[in-house]
């Protein structure tokens, strides 16, 4: 079986090569999926993707026309896929819903631990033989009310490390996890949770209800000086608002691994290029505000898991046995 692997780098290579068996072959494409470049997978039964390809109708349809049969996602997220399409074109998708929620975890501790103590700041300050520390003031996350909207297996993996630190957890999610409640999480209104919270992390799926999330409305009902965190899904805040309430000083921090805008932007290096979007230049003029590349996922633990479940889930595939496949619309 011939396998496609898009949006390709150095690491996937390094990864699915330990995990590539024989009867299947794999490619490695640097070239984002997307409807012109679909055409690629011609002669491919599989294309492997990631979480910046374009998995549009118009892609789909291309990929029907080529013969592909699977898309196998190795991402937990499916934002970028009209699964309707897919289905229409009679193509089946596989992803890995979970690989390390740790490793996405703890890179959204990271994130606040660095902002609320100003570390991005001293670091270069230090390197500047400027030990002075004035504007590094931090505050303690103990006993600091922590809201996490989405408790699934990353939301919950963070409420629990932030229980550890002594916070007080509060969540939202339509689904209740009862072994949070028994470590003490309440779980409230998305109105009480702007309210109340200190810091604030997103760990739910960007969907049609979730989209924009994080908007101006939002924003004026949250705490000054809160702390915004997102690890999840660019989408899942309006960037626009977000730098109105950076710029009037309503928001505190702000901590991102994911953009709106990031397809453009992320996994590549564009160090020697002009950047071209300007609310993304406004973000990264803010000294509260620190982003990362969308690197959440990015461990030896999760990149192992990520290349074994998505060559298990093309084995079974190989096999017809769709009942041992992590399929996405079952
Ligand atoms: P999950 O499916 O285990 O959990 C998502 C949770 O969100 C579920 O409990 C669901 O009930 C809840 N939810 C759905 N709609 C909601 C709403 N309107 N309000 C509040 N909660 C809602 O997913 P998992 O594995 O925890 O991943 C969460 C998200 O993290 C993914 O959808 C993906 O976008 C993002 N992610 C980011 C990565 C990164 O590298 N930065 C890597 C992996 C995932």
């Amino acid at each position: 079986m011939k396998i496609a692997v898009f949006s390709s780098k150095a690491y996937d290579q390094q990864y699915f090569g330990n995990d590539c068996d024989s009867g299947f072959t794999m490619t490695f494409f640097e070239t984002r999926l997307n409807a012109h470049t679909a055409v690629t997978a011609q002669g491919f039964e599989v294309v492997c993707c990631f979480v910046n390809d374009d998995l549009s109708e118009a892609t789909i349809k291309v990929l029907k026309e080529v013969g592909v049969k699977l898309i196998a996602l190795r991402c937990a997220g499916f934002n970028n896929l009209d699964l309707q399409a897919a289905q229409q074109a009679g193509i089946t998708v596989c992803r890995v819903p979970a690989y390390s929620p740790h490793s996405v975890a703890e890179h959204a501790l990271a994130l606040l631990l660095s902002l609320n103590r100003n570390i991005h700041r001293a670091f270069n300050r230090v390197r500047e033989n400027d030990y002075s520390l004035n504007g590094l003031l931090g505050f303690d996350l103990y006993k600091k009310k922590v809201a996490v909207i989405g408790t699934g297996k990353i939301g919950s993996t963070f409420a629990r490390i932030m229980t550890g630190l002594g916070c007080e957890v509060i969540a939202c999610d339509p689904v209740q996890d009862s072994e949070l409640i028994k470590l003490g999480v309440s779980y409230v209104t998305l109105e009480h949770l702007w309210h109340q919270a200190d810091i604030i992390s997103l760990h739910c799926p960007l969907q049609q209800d979730t989209f924009h999330l994080v908007n101006e409305q939002a924003i004026s009902q949250m705490k000054p000086g809160v702390a915004l965190i997102n690890t999840g899904r660019g989408a899942l805040i309006d960037t626009k608002a977000v730098i109105s309430g950076l710029k009037s000083g309503h928001i505190g921090y702000l901590g991102l691994d994911v953009y709106e805008e990031e397809a453009d932007l992320f996994f590549e290096d564009k160090s020697n290029t002009l950047l071209q979007d300007d609310v993304f230049a406004r973000l990264l003029t803010f000294p509260n505000v620190l982003i990362t590349g969308h690197q959440g996922f990015f461990t030896k633990e999760a990149l192992t898991a990520i290349a074994q479940t998505t060559m298990a889930n093309i084995r079974a595939f190989a096999a017809g046995d769709f009942a041992a496949m992590q399929l996405v619309g079952k």
